[in-house]
């Protein structure tokens, strides 16, 4: 059974029914799902959790759709893992990775689209669509594929190629908008009016956005039901950030965690950061950007989320904090030289983000601290370019080759 019990309106607190409605009629405030937390709070466990299946369905009686097995993919339940190299260069002896590079269509955006997608199916809507900067695409085809109902999404046209073959492969309707993420967004918004698709992000945002919330509560469980002391996650319209901080002040209010909660700290890269900056500028206004960024995935220039983004950086007493670009291929290579994982653009700017605030000592050395992995770095690799890739050309002659080589010495830890 599901404790949702309806929408209500994120501004003025007006409720509404559990149907596809993402704006308030009141006051044009976004909509966010709202559940019988007494009932629901009285009947969870560690131990009902630990009953249900290993993907993020075990979390069911904190999301507002009921599982499927039509749209299910074995999404969720990634590795939590001890960064020991990558801690011992930034000076944090307990750092965590989330790597939600291995799901289904290898970003996290497959936890948002599982709980969108079985909703849409219990609405009975007739396709899956989305607005997306890359990832969002290729989670919407892969299950509208699963589910049996034909995709449409919207993208900007300059996006990695990588990034549109992942959807069109699952046999997606591409619609590649001339214009950056805010304008493909405006025109899917009016689609979404127009023709009665379930678009993940626009009308079932309300759902959607609770996926998110699983990268908290897996993160609690897999640390043996405790809270991290940090998390810093990538910040594009900031819901993935605001969900997670969600999800550890719900295990905290049923008693499944004990306090204090995490700071959440949230990345940017330059070239898009209104909400590193509106931080910056002690403001909860956003003032929109153009986004020009190589983190594709991030580039949103007017963040849906951006002042509650702002209000959970300073409530929990973290922040959110930009890199320049240049840092965003450094970050992904300092990820993979030291962790053997390869991250996307996003993850660059994570592990960038995380390395110039260990530089500046701002976390105590024995702090738990997880860092989000949220796509996998195959996707967006000629971000990479510019970096000097090492290789030795040679002969099939084992002489020749030696000439060539030089042993790496590796340290052994
Ligand atoms: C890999 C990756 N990380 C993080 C994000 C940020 O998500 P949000 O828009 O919820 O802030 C995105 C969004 O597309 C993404 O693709
Ligand atoms: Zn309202």
């Amino acid at each position: 059974m599901s404790w949702l019990r309806g929408l209500r309106c994120q501004e003025c607190g007006a409720s509404y029914p559990a149907d596809a409605l993402f704006v308030c009629a009141e006051c044009l405030g976004p909509l966010e799902a709202y559940y019988d937390e007494h009932a629901r709070n009285a009947h969870v466990s560690h131990k009902t959790i630990a009953q249900g299946p290993r993907t993020l369905w075990r979390y069911h009686d904190f999301l507002p759709s009921q599982y499927t097995p039509r749209v299910d993919l074995s999404d969720g339940w990634t590795p939590l893992l001890h960064a020991r190299n990558l801690g011992r260069a930034l000076g944090l002896n307990n750092l965590y990775l989330k790597n939600d590079t291995v799901n289904p269509t290898f970003s996290f955006k497959d936890r948002v689209v599982a709980v969108a997608a079985a909703k849409a199916l219990e609405f009975d809507l007739p396709a899956l669509a989305c607005a997306s900067t890359g990832n969002l695409a290729g989670a919407v085809a892969a299950h509208a594929a699963r589910a049996g109902l034909p995709a449409y999404v919207f993208i900007p046209a300059d996006l990695e190629p990588a990034k549109i073959l992942s959807a069109a492969i699952y046999g997606a309707t591409v619609v590649a908008v001339q214009g950056d993420y805010d304008q493909a967004n405006r025109l899917a918004t009016e689609a979404a009016e127009e023709y009665g698709w379930g678009f993940v992000n626009i009308n079932l945002r309300p759902y959607y956005a609770e996926g998110s919330k699983t990268l908290a509560y897996e993160v609690a469980e897999q640390l043996g039901w405790r809270a991290p002391d940090a998390v810093i996650a990538p910040v594009a319209s900031g819901a993935l950030y605001t969900k997670i901080n969600r999800g550890f002040e719900e295990l905290y209010a049923a008693q499944l965690i004990a306090g204090p909660l995490p700071k959440m700290i949230g990345a940017q890269a330059a070239g898009c950061a209104p909400i590193a900056h509106a931080f910056a500028q002690r403001t909860r206004e956003i003032t929109p950007v153009q986004a020009r960024s190589i983190a594709k995935s991030l580039a949103i220039g007017n963040p849906a989320d951006g002042s509650y983004a702002i209000d959970v950086a300073r409530k929990s007493e973290g922040g959110i904090f930009s890199v320049p670009e240049r840092a965003v291929a450094e970050g992904m290579a300092l990820l993979a030289r030291t962790e053997g994982i390869f991250g996307e653009t996003a993850v660059g700017v994570t592990i960038s983000v995380l390395k110039k605030l260990a530089d500046a000592r701002a976390f105590d050395p024995d702090e738990i601290v997880v860092a989000y992995l949220t796509g996998n770095g195959l996707k967006t690799s000629q971000a990479l370019e510019p970096l000097a890739h090492q290789r030795i050309d040679t002969k099939p002659n084992l002489e020749f080759f030696q000439e060539q080589f030089e042993p790496k010495v590796y340290a052994v830890a």
